[in-house]
């Protein structure tokens, strides 16, 4: 039997993903060790996992260096990715925002937005005809309008609780996001019987 290789997003989809694979009977034990570890293999299930950030994940997939992936919806609409994107797994729910201060100065023309999300802001603004410069963050999205550097951000918000803490709302909702299950375009050939296998598994699990 051929090695699966399972890319994971760290952070908060980590422990929902390691829920489904062991619900799907894949003994996870050692993943939830607290360690620096990036690469799990679990020789009893002939299943390799490895650890990264998010924006990672698809680059691992697209290239084949794993079969398939965990990562959120919000990572897919940034960019275009040539895999296959096959289940939505329906955790790590959440949503693309626009927020801001409650007031942001109506009327104002030209809008400056901070986010770690330049391409999916560029399109919606740009589908809402609303002008706008786009200042790239790599995370705390939300300092940018508190401290003066952008009028607005667009970002995802899960709870909220980090918006209100800092004295922000929502303005607009832009999508629904969650968790998806994503294919190397190559392997879904190469490995057809053991990658189908896991889809039916999770297919059943989710829906
Ligand atoms: C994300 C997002 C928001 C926050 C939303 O950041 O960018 O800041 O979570 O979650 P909430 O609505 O439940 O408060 P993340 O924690 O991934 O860290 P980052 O700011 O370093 O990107």
């Amino acid at each position: 039997m051929e090695t699966i290789k399972i890319a994971m997003t760290k952070g908060r989809l980590a422990k929902y993903s390691i829920e489904l694979l062991e619900e799907i009977g894949i003994d996870c034990k050692e993943l939830k060790e607290d360690s620096r570890k990036l690469v799990f293999f679990l020789p009893q299930h002939n299943i390799e996992v490895i650890l990264l950030k998010g924006m990672d994940v698809p680059t691992y997939v697209e290239h084949g260096v794993v079969d398939m992936g965990i990562v959120g919806k919000d990572v897919l609409m940034e960019q275009e990715w040539q895999l296959y994107e096959v289940v939505d797994l329906k955790f790590g729910r959440c949503k693309f925002s626009v927020a801001g201060k409650p007031v942001i100065g109506n009327g104002k023309k030209h809008l400056r937005v901070a986010t770690k999300y330049p391409n999916v802001t560029r399109k919606h603004f740009a589908q809402k005809g609303q002008s706008v410069e786009i200042i790239r963050q790599e995370g705390s999205v939300e300092l940018a309008p508190l401290m003066g550097l952008s009028d607005i951000i667009v970002d995802i918000v899960e709870t909220g609780k980090t918006l209100k803490e800092n004295g922000l709302v929502v303005l607009e909702d832009i999508a629904d996001i969650s968790a998806r299950l994503i294919l190397n375009k190559v392997s879904y050939k190469t490995k057809k019987k053991e990658i189908t296998t896991i889809i039916d598994l999770i297919e059943k699990k989710v829906n």
